[in-house]
Parts: C-alpha cells; structure tokens; sequence
C-alpha cells in the first residue's frame, strides 16, 4: 500500500463514495433492490414488520400484552388450547428472563415446547429461539447453536435466529459459520438494520485478516506492471539509483556484468532481469566488486516491488548493518525497508525507520515525502502535510510532492469545512499544471478534486490530458471508471473502461476489486468472486490484501447462504437482463 498509495488510497476513498463504507452494504444494495422486485415488496413487509417487533422487545419475540390479557382471561376460569398454554409458559419465561434468572426461564421454555403442537411452527420456533437466549447468558455455546437450529427448522426465515447462532460461532471462534449466519441475517434483513451490518462487517474484516495472514506466507512473487514501477520510482527525488552515474562498459566487445548489467537493465526497464545480475555482483570477490551495496539496495528493492519480502528485508539489513557503507545508501536502505515494514503491517518499526532515515541524511527531501505519505495513508493528516513541506523546502521542484501536499490540504479543509480554504487549494492544484506540465500526477490529483466537488466534467478533461501523457497507465482508467459511475451511473461503460484498464495491466490490483465490485451490483456473485481473488493475487500490501478477502468472502457467504435460504440467483440475474440492468 505504501507503494502506490495514491493510487490505493484515493480510489477506495472514492469506491467508499459510491458503495457506501461498510462492506456489507455495497454488497447487500442488489440483494435489497431484487428481493423487493421479486416478492413484490409483500416480503419486504413482512420481514420489516418483524424486525420492529423484534426491535421492541427484549428477547426477539413479540409484547407479551396481548398474552397476558389471554392469561388473566384464563385464569378467569377459560380452557387454553396447547399452543395458547405454551405461550403462557414462554411468558413466565421471558419474566424470568428478564429478571436475570436464566435457569428457570429455560425450565418455562422447556415447558413451552413440549405443550407446543409441532404444527404452530412459528410459536416453536419463538420458543426455541427464546431458550438460545438463555442458554447464551450462560455462555453454553453448543445449547445455543443447537436451538437457534431448532428454530431455524421451524422457521428458517427468522433473522433473530440466525444472529443468535453467528454469535455463538464466533464465541467458538467457528468464523465461517459465524459469517454465514451474520449475512444470512443481513439479507433477511433487507440490509436495514444497522447492527447485524456493522456486525457483518466486523466479521469480514475479520475473516480477511485471517486469511490475509495465510496468504501473505504463502504468496507467490509476482512481478508487478512497468507502469507500477514507474509510479513507484517517481516518487523518490534523490535515489541513488537512480540518480549515479555508472561508466559505460569499458570494451564494447565484452558485455556488462554484475551491478553495471542490473543497472543498465533497471535504466531500460528490464526489470526481471535484475535480481541474478545483482547476484552475480553480490556474490563476486571482494577484489572484483565496487558495486555490493548498491546491488543491495537495487536487489532490494526489486525484491520489495515484487513482494518477495523475506529477501528483501535481508538485503536491506545487510546494508543497514554495515556502518562502511555510504550514508546516502544505508538512508535508502532504512526509506525502503520503511515502505516495507507498511506493507507487512509494522507500523512502529516503519516510523522508526524514518527516524534513522533523517538522522543519516537530515537534507534529504525523499526522507520526509516518503514518511509524508505513510502518515497520510494512516490519516494522520497535520503530521502529513508538515512533512510534505519539508520535502518541498528541500526540493522545490518535486511536482509529485508538491501536488499531494496540495491534496493534503484539500483533505484539511475539508475535515474544517473551510470553504475559503478549499478554492485556494484548487486554485494551487490549477497552478501546480502551469508549473509542471508534464506531470501526470498534477492532473490526476486536480481531476479527483474535480470529481469529490461534482464537477465531473471538468475531472474527464483533466483525466483525458492525463491520459495522453501516460497513455499506459490503468490506474488513471480505473479512477475514470469510478467517476463514470458517480457521475452517470453509467454501468457499462464503467465496465468497458476496467475491461481496458486490466488488458493494459493484466496485473492491476484495483481494476480487479473495482470491477468484483460492480458485478457484486450486478448480482453476477460467481464472477465477482474470481475477480477478487484475481485482485488478490495482486496485491502489494497486506491490507489491500485484507481488504480484497473481505470482499471474495462476503460474495462467497452470499452465494452460499441465498442457495441455502432458497433465494434462486439465476432469477434474479435473468430478471436483471430483462430489465435491461444485467449482463
Ligand atoms: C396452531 O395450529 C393450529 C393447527 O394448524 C391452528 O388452527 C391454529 O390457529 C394455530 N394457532 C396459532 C396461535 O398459530
Ligand atoms: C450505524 O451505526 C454506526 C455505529 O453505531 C454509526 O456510526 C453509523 O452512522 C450508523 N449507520 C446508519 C446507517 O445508521
Ligand atoms: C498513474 O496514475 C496514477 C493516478 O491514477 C498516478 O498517481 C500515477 O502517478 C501515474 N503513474 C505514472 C507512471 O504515470
Ligand atoms: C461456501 O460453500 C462452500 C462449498 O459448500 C464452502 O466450501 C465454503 O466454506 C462456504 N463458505 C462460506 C463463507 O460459507
């Protein structure tokens, strides 16, 4: 994340703009939209006038007034069928309930459903669910799952029922099941009660933590898009890889080896042929090697923008550890292993990099814009924008730095609601283009100002000079596919536009996630899934990783528990393409 987190980070933000923050919610927009379509909203009546119920009594069932009117009326000497006699043992256990004394109010509700005829399915499945209560304050897990079950046979539409049951799996850490539950509430739902959303939600992050951590063990290397690269070592002013002058090789007739073959491979972007040619280097004798540290520092950081982070970390700290190595080196040695250190999700150790960082090279502008940009992608906006000045004191013409400090400030102004402030930052932005005209990150940066500010077509012109100066870069379509959708809606040319941006970067993280997204509105659940995963597998950092479970496994749950429920997708999908909204 650390690596593009421009890129990253702006276009969740304006994902978050169009699908709303929790994941739940994104996902569940079709799901509402359809089931009202296919029941004829007589569903949606039903399920809502259950979930106010639910809402006004203590243990999910409905006032007991009506009951206990019929109770006194029998104590007045009426016979009360079955089902009515149950009912007043469930309300003697619901008093019980209520007064914390959850043995006995298992005893009523024992009571309950042994006089119940199995035939009142509803009032069993109440009473189930009631005594899945009790049993919850007494922590026995195994009663609870059990019962929620019990009820679920009985009714297995009743949305109680399955939240009961996703608490009790998560108490016995059974995650899956748990997130099975919680979304099959959601969807019973309508996705209207916030609880069970925020519920859901902290239920995928979860689950996508977990298999984040797996995944990160076991990732396999890829390396990234050259328009990724490029995106990356722009960023940096003063790198000395980017900056040194390395001879030529000496005798045309016998080719370059070792650091001088990685470097002029790393000049004319044949970035896989890197790694063995700073081997040879790194691996050569003393006396034939001039260029160890740097092999280091370029093996390293290929090795970081490849995600082969194991590797990565030892080369940086064999240059950190050797105090006779330049200081400029080891500084970037610290900068990288700082974005490094993000990537993995250690945030102390990468502050405290950049600690060492500045007390190596105090006057280095890529120190305080590299950690500038970390501390913005962890929100820490005022600390952000102080460092974002540093660097451009140090380095005036560093357009990159200078435009995400004016964003930086676009964000401050409009956490304060400073409208004042907000024309003078878009007034900078517009300045910024005179300056560097040839930066494509000016116009980008305008262009998502513009879109944030509804002035869409304003954005599509800064896109469209964007676009011709960067001709290959998906992420610039990826951004542009957002904003069609926030502007128009348009969904299918959203989606031609991320088509085009993933056969430009067959490797293009957020073209993927953004378009899982969009077939999750579409309800086509089967080809979202493949397209996290794709999203995924192309990950940098672990959280973009989590992030991307988080989605796959909220589709996943859905395709699972709509089977489950009864609920027929290919209905639904067919009537979307009638409908003209669908495939
Ligand atoms: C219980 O079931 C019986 C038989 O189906 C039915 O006649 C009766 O109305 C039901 N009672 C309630 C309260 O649902
Ligand atoms: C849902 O609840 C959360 C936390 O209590 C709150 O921040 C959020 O604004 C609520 N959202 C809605 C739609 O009510
Ligand atoms: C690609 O586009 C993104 C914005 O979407 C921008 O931040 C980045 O600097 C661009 N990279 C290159 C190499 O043009
Ligand atoms: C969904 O169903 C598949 C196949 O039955 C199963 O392997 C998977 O664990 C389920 N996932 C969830 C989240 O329910």
């Amino acid at each position: 994340m650390a690596l593009n987190f421009r890129s990253v980070k702006l276009s969740n933000w304006q994902i978050a703009l169009f699908i709303g923050t929790p994941l739940a919610i994104g996902l569940g927009t079709y799901m509402y939209r359809k089931m009202n379509a296919t029941t004829g909203g007589e569903e949606k009546k039903r399920t809502k006038g259950k979930i106010e119920k639910q809402a006004t009594s203590i243990d999910g069932t409905a006032p007991d007034k009506e009951q206990e009117r019929k109770q006194k009326s029998a104590e007045l000497g009426e016979k009360l069928s079955p089902v009515k006699e149950a009912n007043s043992y469930k309300n003697e256990g619901n008093n019980c309930y209520r007064n914390g004394k959850y043995d006995e109010a298992i005893i009523f509700y024992d009571k309950a459903i042994d006089k119940c005829p199995p035939e009142n399915g509803t009032d069993m499945a109440i009473f189930y669910q009631n005594r899945a209560a009790s049993y919850e304050k007494l922590q026995k897990w195994s009663k609870v799952k059990e019962d929620c079950s019990s009820s679920l046979t009985y009714n297995r539409r009743y949305a109680k029922a399955y939240f009961r049951r996703a608490r009790a799996h998560e108490a016995t850490k059974d995650m899956l099941e748990c997130l099975k539950d919680v979304t099959a509430t959601c969807i019973l739902e309508m996705f209207q009660n916030n609880q069970s959303i925020m519920y859901a939600d902290r239920v995928l992050k979860e689950t996508g933590r977990v298999d984040a951590e797996k995944h990160m063990r076991d990732r396999v290397p890829v390396v990234p898009s050259t328009s990724f690269i490029r995106t990356y070592l722009q960023s940096f002013v003063a790198d000395p890889l980017q900056t040194m002058n390395v001879p030529p090789s000496t005798m045309a007739d016998t080719p370059a080896r070792g650091f001088l073959r990685a470097h002029s491979a790393f000049r004319e972007e044949k970035f896989d042929e890197i790694i063995p040619a700073c081997t040879e280097e790194i691996e050569s004798s003393e006396s034939e090697s001039q260029y160890k540290v740097e092999a280091l520092l370029l093996r390293g950081t290929i090795h970081l923008l490849c995600g082969t982070y194991t590797e990565s970390e030892q080369d940086f700290d064999a240059i950190i550890g050797n105090a006779d190595a330049d200081d400029t080196i080891r500084a970037y040695a610290y900068l990288k292993r700082a974005s490094l250190f993000m990537q993995v999700n250690k945030r102390e150790e990468a502050l405290a990099d950049f600690e060492a960082a500045e007390k190596l090279k105090p006057d280095n502008a890529d120190v305080y814009h590299q950690r500038a940009q970390i501390l913005l992608l962890l929100d820490s906006i005022e600390p952000a924008l102080e460092q974002f000045e540093k660097a451009i004191r140090l380095a005036p013409n560093h357009a990159i730095a200078y435009v995400q400090k004016c964003y930086t400030e676009y964000r401050l102004a409009l956490i304060s609601n400073y409208q004042l402030r907000l024309e003078g930052v878009v007034r900078k932005l517009e300045q910024a283009i005179e300056q560097f005209p040839t930066c494509v990150e000016c116009y980008s940066m305008l262009a998502q100002v513009m879109a944030d500010q509804q002035n869409f077509q304003q954005a599509q012109q800064y896109y469209d000079k964007a676009m011709k100066l960067a001709p290959t870069n998906a992420s610039l379509l990826v951004h542009q596919a957002v904003m069609t959708l926030q502007w128009r809606g348009d969904v299918d040319s959203a989606i031609n536009t991320l088509n085009k941006a993933i056969e430009l970067d067959p490797k293009c993280e957020q073209a993927y996630e953004t378009l899982g997204t969009v077939e999750v509105q579409r309800a086509n659940l089967k080809h979202a899934v493949e397209l996290f995963e794709q999203a995924i597998r192309y990950s940098k950092s672990f959280e973009e990783v989590v992030h991307s479970y988080s989605l796959r496994n909220a589709a996943i749950a859905q395709i699972n528990v709509t089977k489950d429920l009864g609920i027929d997708m290919n209905a639904i999908s067919a009537m979307n393409q009638l409908s003209g909204t669908g495939m």
